[in-house]
C-alpha cells in the first residue's frame, strides 16, 4: 500500500482569512496522525499566505510522522529547511499571482540553481523531491542532479479525469513512474487527487507516497477529518 501525506496548507488558509487563531493546522495534524496517515505535508510560500513559520516549527516538534516540506529552492527558503530539518524537501516551483502551484519544475532549465540547492539539503542530511510533470527528460534532469525522490504531478491527469484525454495523461505519469524507479529515484505524487480519481493512480506499483490536500481538507468541511482521511486511507488500501 501507498503511503499518504496530508496537505494540511487549507487549514491554515481558513485560519488567515480571518487572521485569527483557529483553526490551528497544529491540531489538524495531530487528527491526521490519529487517523493513520504516514506524514503531513506543508508549503511554506514566500508570501505566507496560509502557513506561517510558527506551523513548520511546531510540527517538526510535535508529529510523529513525516513532515514534508514543500518550498521554493530561494536561499530563504534552503535557511528555514537547515534549522527546521524536515524529514523531505519538496522543492516546488513558486508564482505569486497562482492559487496553487500550477506546473512542475523544469528541472532541464534549471539545473544549476537546483543542484545546489540540493547539495546543500544534502549536507545537512534531508533528503530531496522535486515536484515534476510526468515527462521522461525530467525525470532524467532530476536524476543527474542528485534528486533522492521525484513527485510527479497528476494535476493534468484529474483535470481530463472520466474524458476521452483520461488514459493518455494516465499513462504518462504510469511511464515516467517506472522510468524513475528503473534509474533509482523514489517517487511519489500529487496535486489535484481526490476521492474518485485516486484509484486508478494508486494502483501504480512504483508510487510509494501521494500528497493530497484539497479534497481531504474539503471533505472534512462536511464530515470530520478523522474519517476523511480514514476514507482516503481506505481507497489507497
Ligand atoms: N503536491 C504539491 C507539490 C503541491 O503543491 C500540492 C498543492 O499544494 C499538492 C501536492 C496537493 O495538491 P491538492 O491540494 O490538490 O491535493
Amino acid at each position: 500500500m501507498a503511503k499518504l501525506s496530508v496537505n494540511i496548507d487549507h487549514i491554515a488558509t481558513l485560519r488567515q482569512a480571518r487572521l485569527a487563531k483557529e483553526p490551528d493546522p497544529i491540531y489538524a495534524a495531530v487528527l491526521v496522525e490519529l487517523a493513520g496517515a504516514h506524514g503531513i505535508t506543508v508549503h511554506l510560500r514566500e508570501d505566507r499566505r496560509h502557513i506561517q513559520d510558527r506551523d513548520v516549527k511546531l510540527l517538526r516538534e510535535i508529529l510523529h510522522i513525516n513532515l514534508n516540506l514543500e518550498m521554493a529552492a530561494t536561499s530563504e527558503m534552503l535557511d528555514i529547511a537547515r534549522t527546521i530539518k524536515p524529514d523531505l524537501v519538496t522543492l516546488v516551483p513558486e508564482k505569486r499571482a497562482e492559487l496553487t502551484t500550477e506546473g512542475g519544475l523544469d528541472v532541464v532549465r534549471l539545473i544549476q540553481p537546483l543542484r545546489s540547492a540540493i547539495t546543500e539539503l544534502h549536507q545537512q542530511n534531508i533528503p530531496v523531491s522535486l515536484f515534476i510533470d510526468p515527462i521522461q527528460s525530467q525525470v532524467d534532469a532530476a536524476k543527474s542532479i542528485g534528486a533522492d525522490y521525484i513527485e510527479l504531478h497528476t494535476g493534468k491527469y484529474c483535470e481530463v479525469f472520466g474524458t476521452d484525454e483520461e488514459h493518455e495523461q494516465y499513462q504518462f505519469i504510469a511511464d515516467a513512474a517506472i522510468h524513475a524507479r528503473d534509474i533509482g529515484l523514489k517517487v511519489n505524487a500529487g496535486h489535484g487527487l481526490n476521492y474518485q480519481n485516486i484509484s486508478r493512480i494508486a494502483a501504480i506499483q512504483e508510487i510509494q507516497e501521494f500528497s493530497i490536500g484539497h479534497s481531504i481538507v474539503a471533505r472534512a468541511v462536511l464530515v470530520g477529518l478523522d474519517r476523511a482521511v480514514r476514507e482516503m486511507l481506505e481507497l489507497l488500501r
